[in-house]
């Protein structure tokens, strides 16, 4: 990403060599601040706390909040203790887990004195290979894109997507955007409506942020408005991120995003999902029966904050004193409503069978990643 003519990724090592940079995303789209995060603690209050959010920019973050405990003390019990406080910060995006179970998997036999540079080089790897994996799903994806431009005789080629699965929710790149920012960066004419994604408004405050920053022309849009638009034929394709999908293609996402892919089912418009393959988790085939369902804080729903004219941030209340609410994060889209799965590997079927042949190393998982 390039912010300010400065090439960017969301998280990294400070100059010290130990401690971890990251962009505070709570402070986004009105300000671009940075946080040094020293302490275990610290990394898993920022993942709690949303400050890092998106499921592969959340494994990376774990992956280092092992380094940052390891570094404190590198015993069984504190890399134990790392695993126990970093899986309990968000319960639905499988990548966190996957990125735990990395990290244990890399440290567990070495000897203490090795541990912490063998952490961090593992946790290095898992950032750099999210980038990689992200400039792959771009270039599957990108065909897609190039083959509606091709239906439409050149004009512009219109997205929808949901919340935040761009460069913010990843290291770099993104997932669902990478198509997106590879068609533009070829000169492919390009638009994406930017569900606001409520209550955590990801699509209006990140998504609308780095995609004008990327010069992809967006156009922010109620949550609501998305079938209507699907109607009327102004939708091309649809791309969302996920947070976790299983092994026979049902996909967790955004809550809000089953909505989207009942309304271009019926509408006929093309909805794919971008992941890269940590987010699969094939220890779980029925995606509404067994994926764990985070519940935020009702005052997400509640309240929302936005800057004032005098440039301000304030919170402001926009329900009745008192009202009762309930704040699900994710839901599940079934697979049958997926027109396919845009992986590193290539577009894949949402079914059992294909995701198996394009990741047989996966398939064989010893110990569910939901119970780790
Ligand atoms: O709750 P968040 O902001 O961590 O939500 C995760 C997401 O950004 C999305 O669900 C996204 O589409 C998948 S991550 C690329």
């Amino acid at each position: 990403m390039q912010f300010e003519g400065k090439p960017w990724r969301t998280i990294w090592l400070e100059a010290d060599g130990w401690s971890v940079g990251v962009i505070d995303q709570t402070r986004l789209p009105h300000r671009f601040a940075t946080i040094r995060l020293t302490a275990l603690e610290e990394m898993a209050s920022a993942i709690k706390s949303m400050v890092v959010r998106g499921a592969p920019l959340i494994g990376a973050a774990a992956a280092y909040g092992v380094c940052l405990a390891l570094k404190a003390d590198a015993s069984d019990a504190a890399l134990d203790r790392a695993r126990d406080a970093l899986a309990a910060t968000r319960p639905t995006a499988i990548n966190l887990r996957w990125a735990l179970a990395q990290m244990a998997a890399a440290v567990r036999n070495r000897p203490h004195r090795e541990r912490v540079a063998v952490a961090y080089a593992r946790a290095q790897a898992i950032a750099d290979d999210d980038v990689a994996i992200n400039a792959a799903i771009g270039e599957a994806g990108v065909a897609l894109i190039e083959a509606a431009a091709r239906r439409k005789n050149g004009a512009r080629v219109s997205l929808l997507t949901h919340c935040n699965a761009g460069w913010l929710a990843t290291v770099d790149i993104g997932t669902a955007t990478a198509p997106i920012y590879t068609a533009y960066d070829r000169g492919i004419p390009v638009h994406v409506f930017v569900d606001e994604t409520r209550p955590r408004n990801q699509g209006a405050a990140l998504t609308a942020w780095e995609v004008q920053q990327h010069g992809v022309p967006c156009t922010v849009i109620a949550d609501n408005a998305g079938g209507h638009l699907m109607q009327h034929g102004q939708v091309d394709l649809a791309i969302v991120g996920a947070d976790r999908v299983t092994a026979q293609g049902d996909v967790c996402n955004k809550i809000g995003t089953y909505l989207k892919a009942l309304a271009a089912h019926d509408t006929g418009v093309p909805f794919y999902v971008a992941l890269p393959s940590p987010t699969i988790d094939f220890s779980m085939r029925d995606g509404i029966a067994e994926i764990p369902i985070e519940e935020r804080e009702p005052d997400e729903v509640t309240h929302i904050s936005g800057m004032t004219a005098d440039g301000r941030i304030e919170t402001v209340r926009i329900v009745p004193k008192g009202a009762a609410a309930a704040n699900y994060a994710f839901d599940v889209t079934p697979a049958r409503l997926v027109t396919g799965l845009i992986t590193e590997r290539g577009v894949i079927a949402p079914q059992a069978a294909a995701l198996a042949a394009a990741f047989p190393e996966r398939v064989t998982v010893e110990r569910p990643l939901s119970r780790l």
